[in-house]
């Protein structure tokens, strides 16, 4: 068998465990979602969202980029931050990124590698910003993965400069924003205790002023 016919394969064992002892399990998941729960995360294939944080179908809506980066520019993510609030209405966003992000390293070095060094121009800002107190820090792999914090702090705090965001909390609706990251080496996430859930915290010249 090829190795694409076994994911057909895996699939089809994959729904019958789902099933066996709960026959209508896919039928009442079809009916509706209602996630709480909106994951930001890289595209890294080490890093699958629902297996880490042990969540079922149903449970993670579920968002992932090259470094898991927020552009207030990028219709992608924005709609998806739009349609889980707005709609869904998650009550947590979690932006996960992960030590080793390859996307985080290239942004670092000054190789080119092509149309992707256009997206990662956000962490390269990042790096430049905080070259002084990264370049401190001799060991490589802990300067890159130092980055790799700073990039996730940095998109919690673009995801609470957004309308929609502000909109959520403007109307009373419960809205945490976490920024927490995964270890590939041990399977591990760290919460960098970043977490933004009130307009207060967000500096007042990134607050839209709404009427009344
Ligand atoms: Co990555």
């Amino acid at each position: 068998m090829s190795s694409i016919d076994s994911l057909l394969e895996n699939n089809r064992t994959w729904s019958q465990s789902m099933t066996s002892g709960r026959p209508d399990y896919f039928r009442q998941l079809a009916k509706q979602q209602s996630p709480k729960f909106l994951w930001i995360g890289c595209g890294d294939s080490r890093v699958p969202a629902n297996e880490v944080v042990g969540l079922m179908p149903g449970e993670l809506f579920v968002h992932r980029n090259v470094a898991n980066l927020v552009y207030p520019s990028d219709l992608n993510c924005l709609s998806v931050v739009q349609f889980a609030v707005a709609v869904l209405k998650v009550e947590h966003i979690i932006v996960c990124g992960h030590y080793g992000c390859g996307g985080v390293k290239a942004a670092m070095s000054s190789q080119h590698h092509g149309l992707i060094d256009s997206w990662l121009s956000k962490i390269k800002d990042l790096y430049v910003r905080n070259h002084e107190s990264l370049d401190s820090i001799a060991d490589q792999e802990t300067r890159s993965d130092r980055l790799c914090e700073l990039n996730v702090v940095e998109q919690v705090e673009a995801l609470s400069r957004t309308s929609i965001v502000q909109d959520a909390w403007y109307s009373g609706q419960n809205l945490a924003i976490h920024g927490w990251i995964y270890g590939l080496k041990d399977g591990l996430i760290n919460d960098l205790g970043v977490r933004v859930d009130h307009l207060d915290q967000v500096p007042e010249h990134y607050r839209f002023q709404r009427e009344g």
